[in-house]
């Protein structure tokens, strides 16, 4: 079978939208069966879905986890896929998202993406995991522990979440389900930050300095395969420090950031010696060509005015859907929030964020 081409979109109609907080909804989507190979996806991937603006506005795109756990690697692909979209004040796509998409319309999305994942299969059979997150990043997350404690009947989750409050908490029938599911192997810890004890939960900052004594105190912190840390900037790197703090190694720490502030990357490093102008050739999907890449315009920007297809989302180096493989030449990137070190050193870039540093550079979006 013919691999799903990368960054490929499909219409899906939309089966249902249910509304989980005053500020979420989940979107369920059905694969038709042509499509379901396509869609098979890993538990922590996400979809990106396009839309365009009416009378002949821009074109958005936007990145949503996928919170429904993934298809067992020997089944056939998902029939649906779902998804959690917290509104975001202005925000174009989550605004129509809860605005107008309803039951029966249809949606472009891309194939699912994305490497802020847990394959099942591979983690040891009683692997213990825990999570920390805040607010949407639950959605993921969610995914994650959903199939890795249905695969894997041995392995152990902990999920330590934060939130303002209960009414604003995503999911929170979900998770009770998994704690009512599998009691002695999902443990829950839930911090509100706007509310007081009366909720009986505790409440506060999930900040370094909290979780560096919570997290002793709930779990062995040194016997932890494998940790998801997903949300805001702020809490992500505040639990990452934690984490550092007390002795877990980087490599075991996997991280999604979902909202970064919007600071205006600069069109060029400061020292970065780049051409005024210079060539990038790219392979995507078997096939490659070489273009002019323009002062001060991303490798991706520059793919892009060629092959419409090239992938990606965010434009701003969060979501990664834009990584490709540096085959030749030099690249700078300005900022990356997706690619963990490994995948840096190994030689990728993300697209969206790397100007040429020499005057010809190779990329490869299949690798
Ligand atoms: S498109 Fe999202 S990181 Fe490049």
């Amino acid at each position: 079978m013919a691999a799903p081409r990368h960054g490929a979109f499909h219409p899906l109609t939309v089966a249902a939208v249910d509304r989980l907080t005053d500020d979420s909804v989940a979107l369920t989507l059905r694969v038709p069966e042509e499509l379901r190979e396509d869609y098979r996806h890993a538990p922590g991937q996400h979809l990106t879905l396009r839309r365009t603006a009416p009378e002949g506005g821009a074109e958005v795109r936007r990145t949503y986890s996928i919170c429904s756990p993934a298809p067992s690697a020997d089944g056939p692909g998902p029939e649906q896929l779902r998804v959690g979209v917290r509104l975001v004040e202005g925000g174009e796509f989550s605004t129509f998202a809860h605005k107008e998409i309803a039951a029966g319309d249809v949606l472009e999305v891309m194939v699912p993406a994305g490497r802020f994942t847990l394959e099942p299969t591979t983690a040891p059979a009683s692997g213990h995991y825990a999570a920390i997150v805040g607010g949407s990043g639950i959605t993921p997350v969610l995914s994650i522990a959903a199939s890795l404690l249905a695969a894997r009947p041995d392995a152990r989750f902990c999920l330590v979440r934060s939130d303002r409050t209960a009414a604003s908490t995503m999911f929170l029938e979900e998770v009770a389900d998994l704690k009512d599911r599998y009691p002695a192997r999902f443990q829950l810890v839930t911090v509100l930050s706007r509310e007081e004890q009366e909720s009986g939960l505790p409440s506060g900052r999930l900040d370094e300095e909290r979780l560096a004594s919570l997290l002793p105190a709930l779990l062995p912190v040194p016997e932890v395969t494998g940790w998801f840390l997903c949300g805001p900037y702020g809490l992500v790197q505040g639990a990452e420090r934690a984490l550092g703090g007390l002795g877990v190694a980087r490599t075991r720490v996997h991280e999604e950031i979902f909202h970064v502030e919007d600071t205006a990357p600069t069109a060029r490093p400061a020292g970065a010696t780049a051409p005024a102008t210079g060539r990038v050739t790219a392979r995507l999907d078997g096939r490659s060509g070489t273009w002019p890449v323009q002062d001060g315009e991303s490798l991706l920007d520059a793919v892009l005015r060629n092959r419409a297809d090239a992938p990606y989302a965010c434009k701003g180096g969060v979501c990664g859907t834009c990584r490709a493989f540096v085959v030749s030449g030099e690249v700078r990137m300005e900022r990356n929030f997706a690619l963990e070190a490994e995948e840096t050193e190994a030689g990728f870039v993300l697209a969206c964020q790397s100007h040429p540093v020499t005057e010809e550079v190779e990329i490869d979006f299949d690798r």
